[in-house]
């Protein structure tokens, strides 16, 4: 049996979408674009694909869709194929606020439909193979987590960079931890037209694991940086999205504390060791995802990463917002709880 699925937004990441399930088994593609030109490319490079202007004239002739428009038109969409009781896959951010999140998962709870979050990187092998580093105690107690996610664009229109780039820290490091921040503070500004932050600095604190993160996200910077670096008490992982070969790396260094009576100790000592990068399959993390959700969808198993989930990170992006209106405040400093 073939089952089609609509790609609502065939932009920058919903091309991608279309690509990777048009390539899996019993999979037909219905591309959904409100923008006749992107719909006309759509056309052009699938030729195969069916084609058509918007979610609801759609509806009647899919089994599932796959939401990959701009944030702001996530819940909307997303309503329409749950009350159609079509099982959705929603591209990261799940929702803009927490309400909408909320009511997406209620929703889709109540008709008994699959949801599912985009969270790609809960399906890369990278980051699988990080967790098996941090929870095999190799690195030792886990002191804490820098990340960066640097470019020179892609700016956004309906949402900060915040909001646009650091699901995926969030994502990556509650996975790695196996629980969600309680507390986040939040530098950001926006520098180029002023009206959104365009660079950004988020600390999150993890209180069971007693774990601080720090992450840099910007739209304005002049290096491409995927950089996620573990540090522990006895060794150190950086995970380079960006290496071809050597994505994940082992660091056997660390600092030591010498006896506190030692009154002519240096105040730390240096430990140096070896440098290992274990060999990590590589498999385009969106086609994983996209084959789990088909999978989902077919076997009625629960993703891995449910509406839920989803939820759970639109919490912490909402408490980096001091106010409703922060994502229109360009210079802010906050400080909050989770909830
Ligand atoms: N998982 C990842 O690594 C990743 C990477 C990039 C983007 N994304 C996410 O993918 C989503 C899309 O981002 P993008 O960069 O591709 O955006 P984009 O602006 O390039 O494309 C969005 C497309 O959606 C279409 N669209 C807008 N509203 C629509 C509607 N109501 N009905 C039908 N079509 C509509 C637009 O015409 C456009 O073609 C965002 O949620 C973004 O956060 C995820």
């Amino acid at each position: 049996m073939v089952d089609r699925i609509g790609v609502v937004g065939y932009g920058y990441w919903g091309s991608k979408h279309v690509r990777v399930l048009g390539g899996l088994p019993d999979v037909a593609v219905t591309v959904i674009d409100s923008n006749a030109d992107r719909l006309a490319e759509a056309g052009r490079v699938h030729p195969g694909a069916e084609v058509e202007c918007d979610l609801e004239s759609a509806l009647p002739d899919l089994d599932a869709v796959v939401i990959a428009a701009p944030p702001r038109a996530h819940c909307g969409l997303s309503l329409l194929a749950i009350e159609a009781g079509k099982g959705v896959l929603v591209e990261k951010p799940l929702a803009m606020t927490v309400p909408d999140a909320e009511l997406m998962v209620e929703r889709a709870a109540g008709k008994g439909v699959c949801l599912m979050v985009g969270h790609t990187f809960e399906y890369n092998a990278a980051v699988w193979k990080l967790k098996e580093i941090v929870d095999s105690g190799e690195l030792g107690r886990i002191l804490y987590i820098d990340t960066a996610r640097l470019d020179l664009g892609r700016y956004q229109r309906d949402c900060n960079v915040i909001w646009d780039l650091a699901p995926h820290d969030i994502s990556i490091i509650s996975y790695l931890l196996g629980e969600m921040p309680t507390r986040t503070e939040v530098w950001a500004q926006g520098h180029v037209g002023r009206d959104l932050a365009d660079v950004a600095y988020v600390q999150m604190t993890f209180e069971r694991s007693d774990v601080q993160s720090y992450s840099h996200v910007s739209w304005l910077d002049p290096r491409k940086v995927r950089r996620i670096t573990v540090v522990g008490e006895r060794k150190m992982a950086v995970y380079n999205d960006l290496s071809d070969n050597e994505r994940i790396r082992v660091y056997d260094i660390g600092v030591d504390v010498p006896d506190p009576d030692d009154v002519h100790a240096l105040p730390v000592s240096y430990r140096n060791g070896d440098i290992v990068s274990p060999y990590v399959q590589f498999t385009e993390p969106l086609a994983v995802q996209d084959a789990h959700f088909v999978n989902c969808l077919r076997s009625g198993r629960r993703p891995d990463t449910p509406g839920e989930r989803g939820l759970d990170v639109v919490r912490v992006l909402a408490s980096t917002d001091k106010a409703p209106e922060a994502l229109t405040v360009s210079v802010r400093r906050g400080m909050k709880t989770v909830s």
